[in-house]
């Protein structure tokens, strides 16, 4: 058994990384990481100086994770900056009598005259263009007549395609002044994103993404939503691998640059579990507290990361 150091990679070029005795384990009968298709014992695992670590392939053979190229993440970049204005708009539309359907358009709308798509629309027979979830609902609300009414909190989540390239984000607004709960559940989602990201680096893990929000939203009595969770993306809606938003310290896949892939903790006020409405999309706390969430889509560097919709939390 080999392990590569993730944390610690000597870069030839993008999507390539030099052997290091760490923490990915290559088997001696596995194909070698360098890509010749020999085995890795008939291969790099006695040379003095091992070729350099194909990772595009050993993470896509190995996990089913497409790494992205720097054109890739330009691509994931345009579509995030369409996103973000999305979200950046809803501020001067959201107020007591506004309706979920005027969002749903407004994005729609939006999207058109950018040449963008969105990609809700009909991905697995979802009826709109955002999800739009409301007080206690979770996530996948679906834009209605709802009228939105003063304390509301409403989560406005948007996924773009632009030139190909899928970007996700979303963000938890209050309508207009806000009860202390609304407050603490807008609070506690957004520093539980926030502790997500303090995680993100070569070398670290999924686990340690997912133990950070589970314990930073924990430690203040509130709960993680489990059903769901973030995801790899940029070719596709939702890509390899899951990010669960609990977890433990070091264990799952090791974060590698070129990953993209979003968090997007639900963070419930009681407790963390959830029934889904007849329309077989609304997910609805069982206790019917209140639910907020905050998403990005982002990208591990060699240093650290970039958030590919950066808004400040
Ligand atoms: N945007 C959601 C996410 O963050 C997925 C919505 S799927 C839909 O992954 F069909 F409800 F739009
Ligand atoms: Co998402
Ligand atoms: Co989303």
């Amino acid at each position: 058994m080999l392990k590569i150091d993730a944390g610690n990679i000597r870069r030839e070029k993008f999507g390539e990384i030099m052997l290091r005795n760490d923490l990915i384990k290559i088997g001696r009968n596995e194909p070698c990481p360098c890509g010749s298709g020999l085995k890795y014992k008939k291969c790099c695992m006695n040379l003095a100086a091992p070729r350099p670590v194909d990772m595009a392939k050993l993470y896509e053979r190995r996990y089913g994770i497409r790494l992205k190229t720097p054109h890739d993440v330009e691509g994931i970049r345009e579509s995030g900056r369409l996103v973000l204005n999305c979200l950046d708009h809803q501020p001067t539309h959201i107020r007591p009598g506004i309706t979920t359907n005027d969002l749903d358009r407004l994005v729609h709308d939006y999207a058109v005259s950018s040449n963008a798509v969105c990609a809700p629309l009909n991905y697995k027979g979802f009826p709109k263009s955002i999800c739009t979830s409301v007080n206690s609902v979770i996530c996948h609300g679906i834009p209605s007549d709802q009228v939105l009414k003063e304390g509301d909190i409403i989560n406005v989540d948007v996924t773009l395609v632009y030139k190909g390239y899928y970007a996700d984000a979303n963000k938890t607004f209050i309508v207009g002044e806000a009860s202390d709960d609304a407050k603490k559940i807008v609070s506690v989602a957004a520093g539980s994103l926030k502790a997500g990201m303090s995680m993100l680096k070569p070398g670290n893990t999924i686990g340690d993404i997912g133990w950070a929000i589970q314990n930073y939203a924990e430690s203040r009595k509130c709960a993680v939503v489990r059903e769901f969770v973030g995801h790899g993306i940029g070719f596709e809606f939702h890509e390899a691998p899951q990010i669960p938003h609990y977890g433990k310290r070091g264990e799952g896949i090791v974060l590698v640059p070129g990953m993209v892939f979003t968090i997007e903790p639900m963070i419930n006020l009681g407790k963390a579990d959830l029934f889904i409405a007849s329309d077989n999309w609304t997910a609805i706390t069982k206790d019917h507290k209140l639910s907020a969430q905050f998403e990005q889509t982002f990208l591990i560097t060699e240093t650290g990361y970039e958030s590919l919709t950066p808004f400040v939390l």
